[in-house]
């Protein structure tokens, strides 16, 4: 089975889920595609020995060649990890139930646009929550709205800045999305 990942930053999530796929032999990360060409993930991605592609919003909307070259590359699930761009139509038609993404927060709350990275936590410390947590959910063509995969949940102590929520929320990211991500492959029957 061949992953391609999508990550706009840091990619500790995108490095955490290859280095899991590591460990199975029958599981080729076989992309790294970012729209960020000072991501931290380009690094990772080379330390990793994953080929990076690097693309702008012109390729990435008003061209197929994205589509394209994943079609080509025979992937099977694309896995967004800390991408902050839209999936365009084209792209999440072409693999119905193919793209999935994680979302620092228990959706449907704290989500949809602009609910990305620091603002989140920001966001649930100051409306009081008491817990926080990560949502995994399938891609469509709006932000944070496919069918969810699995949640997880951490407490919010009152006392927790949204650094705090970060940090507890970044170990349930590591903790669980390699091993969704391998449980879905496992699931898949190999592309046509
Ligand atoms: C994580 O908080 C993830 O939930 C969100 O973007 C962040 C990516 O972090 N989608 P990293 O780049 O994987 O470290």
């Amino acid at each position: 089975k061949r992953i391609a990942l999508f990550a706009s930053g840091s990619g500790s999530n995108a490095e955490k889920i290859a280095e899991y796929c590591a460990a199975y032999a029958d599981i080729d990360v076989a992309l790294m595609l970012s729209n960020n060409p000072r991501a931290g993930v380009i690094e990772r991605a080379r330390r990793l020995h994953i080929p990076v592609l690097l693309f702008d919003r012109t390729t990435f909307y008003n061209s197929d060649r994205i589509t394209t070259l994943l079609q080509q590359q025979q992937i099977d699930l694309i896995v967004l990890a800390g991408f902050m761009w839209l999936m365009p139509a084209g792209l999440v038609q072409a693999f119905p139930d193919r793209i999935i993404n994680i979302h620092p927060a228990l959706l449907p709350k704290f989500g949809g646009k602009g609910m990305y990275g620091h603002f989140v936590h920001e966001a649930v410390v100051a409306a009081g929550e008491t817990e926080s947590g990560i949502t995994i959910h399938y891609v469509n063509e709006r932000y944070d709205e496919g069918q969810i995969i699995v949640q997880a949940s951490c407490p919010v102590d009152p006392a927790d800045t949204p650094d705090d929520v970060a940090r507890k929320v970044q170990k349930l990211e590591h903790a669980y999305y390699p091993r969704v991500v391998v449980d879905l492959l496992n699931q898949l029957e190999t592309r046509p």
